[in-house]
């Protein structure tokens, strides 16, 4: 069973990944994982904090000549900005003095309810782990996911399709394109169509100058998957309802869709639902082809054996430069909510924290499906799927 944990402050020492239900035998690939670290601090829109931070993954278990060995995998990750903070955030008592309070809740954030649920006379600590900083470690787990599922031929990516108003006329971008995306060297808002990119920019250029926050939706798509994975047996086995759960578990996604859901709800049966053939010169896995995509590769909580496409729904980032009204957490006066070095836009960077997300959905489904202790026997039994699904 695969089970993973994080642990970490913002400006804490280090963030900590955890992970056991890998197989044995398993390629751990640290530039692979250190690049999806990468590609996690990029985009048009960020604060001065990923400047600081350059992301690395140090594995302290798990992993013995460059193999998993079948125990559970930790992952340290540091935080850079740990030297300006230690004497701020002490694991011991330290100096009072120097403690940095959050005075005001900033409306949006988890400031307020946080603080009350946890009995702070402020926010800081409720910051400390509600922050998306957190999602590092979940993309460090996510690159391991991804190269178990790379195994079983199975990838994948994200796009962004909106920024505030500005999207993506035809957001059906082809796999290929989505490759080509994946390699650039430099991330602006990791849009498929330029002209839809700049339109994007202008939308962050535009929060950037009046000190406002812009959110957006980004497309996750898993290629390569194949029919079979998560059940309609039992409600909680559903793999749109795993996979909501595991996008919209993401710092400020506010909406999970799975494929062209919400437009589909809005239309008749007859222009949503995905014509079957058949081909058998088409076969990855089975001759049946679709004509459409708009179930995005679930259905009856199964993948179908198409590309799995989830949406995920991003709401402004709440701390705002110019900001909005809030109340002393001490006086109970009104004031202006509290700022703190902070992005303006975070889509792809979601996008790819919710890549993380999806990768760590399927090979939990997957290892439910195919089991093996070592990747020897995780491959074997997929294979011997395969040659039924290639049979029926
Ligand atoms: C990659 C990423 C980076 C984020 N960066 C910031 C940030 O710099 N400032 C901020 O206020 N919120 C940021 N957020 C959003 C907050 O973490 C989030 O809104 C907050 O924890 C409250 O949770 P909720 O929006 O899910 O209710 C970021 C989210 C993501 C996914």
């Amino acid at each position: 069973m695969l089970r993973y944990f994080t642990a970490g402050e913002s400006h804490g020492e280090t963030l900590v990944a955890f992970i056991s239900g890998i197989p044995a035998g398993l390629d751990v690939d640290q530039q692979f994982i250190n690049r999806e670290l990468w590609r996690r601090q990029q985009g048009f829109g960020r604060g001065g904090r990923m400047k600081i931070e350059k992301d690395t993954a140090h594995f302290v278990s798990g992993v013995r000549h460059g193999k998993t060995i079948g125990s559970p995998v930790a992952i340290l990750l540091e935080n850079r900005d740990w030297k300006s903070w230690q004497e701020v955030l002490p694991v011991e008592t330290g100096d009072p003095e120097k403690h940095k309070r959050v005075a005001s809740p900033r409306p949006g954030h988890a400031d307020l309810a946080g603080a009350l649920k946890y009995n702070f006379p402020e926010a800081r600590y409720v910051l400390e782990r509600a922050s998306a900083r957190e999602s590092t470690s979940r993309v460090a787990l996510g690159a391991l996911a991804k190269l178990f599922l790379r195994g079983l031929g199975i990838e994948v990516l994200s796009h962004v399709i909106a920024v505030g108003k500005a999207s993506l006329a035809n957001a059906d971008v082809t796999w290929q394109k989505l490759q080509e995306l994946y390699g650039k060297e430099e991330v602006l808002l990791n849009c498929a169509d330029p002209e839809a990119e700049a339109r994007m920019r202008a939308e962050v250029d535009h929060a950037l100058r009046t000190g406002d926050s812009v959110g957006g939706v980004f497309e996750v798509v898993a290629h390569g998957v194949p029919p079979g994975l998560g059940t309609f047996a039992q409600w909680d086995e559903r793999l749109d309802g795993l996979l909501a759960q595991a996008v919209m578990s993401l710092q400020a996604v506010k909406a999970v869709e799975i494929g062209t859901g919400v437009e589909s709800a809005l239309s008749f049966g007859s222009s949503v639902h995905d014509e079957i053939g058949y081909s058998r010169a088409e076969a990855k896995f089975t001759g049946f082809t679709r004509a459409s995509n708009h179930a995005g590769g679930i259905e009856g909580g199964i993948s179908n054996g198409e590309d799995i496409l989830v949406r995920g729904y991003l709401k402004p980032i709440s701390t705002l430069r110019r900001p909005l009204g809030s109340v002393d957490f001490e006086t109970r006066e009104p004031v202006k909510a509290a700022y703190e070095r902070s992005d303006v836009c975070v889509v792809p960077a979601a996008g790819v924290a919710a890549e993380a997300m999806v990768a760590l959905t399927l090979a939990r489904c997957a290892l439910d499906k195919f089991g093996g202790d070592s990747m020897t026997e995780t491959l074997r039994n997929f294979e011997g799927y395969q040659q039924q699904l290639k049979r029926f």
